[in-house]
């Protein structure tokens, strides 16, 4: 197990690019289970979840090779349809799959996801969407057992704008018979990357990135060659970088239009936005200003930026409130940044951060993906030696963290424990 070993109280300052957006190639990656043949896709990121993916697709009889930011995927020799939990539980996203082996081959069988760090993130709407396919779908020991024949078109609404749950059926109408309506469909950039992807591949979908996606089934899809989009989760954590350390940073290769409602954020708490041509420059207040936050479905403020924010909160000048409306227990890194002196109260899904000039360097566990992100956040703000435990969590979605952070003059080192 890896940490990271932070001297924070350094400004940043210099230039960081944008690696391919984890959450889009994942089911990009899946999407490719629908068509026979080479697929390869681009700008993917090299992260610990897309090997995840990789070995799941091997494990079905894929072939998947990854190699400079490209993943091959050969589908022509898929036999097996089981996601077994082994993989399922240290990935969820591993649900993704489910959609595609049943549109295509009629039958699946997916470890059910347990409930995971931030919450207990059910899957009943992929699961009430994929029956009203029509799809026989039970639940055995653990495991989700789909089978039919060819889907079929119909009317879904989905109670919550679920991203995934949107990614799945998705997949699945684009090789059902005749027309599916999803409501309440997630907006998401990476639905909408998932549906260009589909498209690509001979798929007819209309509406994406509304909350209405309309796709009329064709017989089969071929494969594809595709780019995914850049990460707006990892760009708006290096904003939130360059917010907490005072920087000055240029954040390159990302998509701004799909960055709204987190700079509309940093900026009223103080960061200034510049363009240039390489990119959008990103200058840190002295100190930020507080700011209230609710997070929001797509294109609200996102959940994934949530702990990032925080910990810009917890050394703005005045009291914010921030409320999680998503997950319900994704406040993990409120104990660790209460452990460098921020002033955080929790109660249900609302922080109360009061701000304090300085945070102080301490030793800090990551609980999960973006808290690891907040924590080293806070780290490079804090004077004196910080050191982030657990550092897997980061490896699951940040691709070359300390090497990019160590380009723009953090003094950062990952050693074993
Ligand atoms: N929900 C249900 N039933 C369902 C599905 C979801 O009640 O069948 C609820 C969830 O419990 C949650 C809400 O709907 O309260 C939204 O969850 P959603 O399904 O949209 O989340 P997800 O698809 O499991 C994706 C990202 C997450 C990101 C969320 C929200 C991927 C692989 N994961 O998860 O990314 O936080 O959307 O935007 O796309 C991360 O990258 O760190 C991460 C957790």
């Amino acid at each position: 197990m890896d940490k990271l070993i932070i001297h924070g109280g350094k400004r940043l300052k210099g230039g960081v690019d944008i690696s391919g957006a984890k959450n889009a190639a994942l089911p990009i990656i899946a999407a490719s289970l629908l068509a026979s043949g080479y697929c390869t896709i681009s700008n993917v990121p090299n992260l610990k979840d897309i090997m995840t993916m990789g070995r799941l697709l091997a494990n079905l009889g894929a072939g998947f090779h990854y190699e400079d930011r490209k993943a091959i995927i050969n589908t022509e020799k898929v036999k097996i349809f089981e996601a077994p939990y082994d993989l399922v539980r240290t990935m969820r996203a591993s649900i993704l799959v489910l959609g595609p082996l049943i549109a295509r081959f009629g039958r699946a069988k997916v470890s059910l996801p347990g409930g995971c760090a931030i919450g207990a993130r059910p899957i009943n709407l992929h699961l009430i969407g994929l029956e009203k396919m029509g799809a026989d779908i039970k639940l055995e020991s653990g495991y989700v057992v789909a089978k039919g024949k060819r889907l079929k078109g119909t009317s879904i609404y989905l109670d919550v704008p679920t991203v995934t749950g949107t990614e799945n059926l998705m997949m699945a109408a684009s090789l059902a018979k005749g027309r599916t309506l999803l409501e309440n469909a997630a907006r998401e950039p990476e639905v909408v990357d998932l549906a260009n992807a589909l498209i690509s591949m001979g798929a007819r979908i209309k509406g994406a990135g509304e909350s209405v996606i309309e796709i009329e089934g064709v017989d089969e899809l071929k494969p594809v060659n595709y780019s995914i989009i850049p990460d707006r989760i990892e760009a708006g954590t290096f904003m939130a970088i360059a917010g907490i350390t005072e920087g000055d940073i240029i954040i390159k290769r990302c998509r701004l239009d799909h960055l709204d409602a987190s700079m509309m954020k940093l900026k009223e708490v103080g960061l200034v936005f510049e363009h240039v041509s390489d990119g959008i420059r990103v200058i840190g207040p002295s100190r930020p200003k507080a700011a209230d936050v609710k997070t929001m479905p797509y294109p609200g403020f996102p959940t994934d930026m949530q702990a990032q924010f925080m910990a810009i909160m917890s050394i703005a000048d005045g009291t914010s409130i921030i409320k999680e409306t998503i997950f319900e227990n994704r406040f993990m890194h409120v104990a660790e940044l209460r452990r460098m002196g921020a002033d955080i109260i929790v109660e249900g899904g609302t922080a109360t951060v009061k701000g304090i000039s300085k945070l102080k360097a301490a030793p800090l566990m990551a609980t999960d993906l973006r808290a690891s992100a907040s924590l080293i956040a806070a780290a490079l703000a804090a004077k004196g030696e910080t050191t982030v435990h657990r550092l897997y969590h980061l490896d699951r979605g940040y691709e070359n963290m300390e090497e990019k952070l160590v380009k723009i003059g953090a003094d950062v080192k990952r050693v074993k424990e």
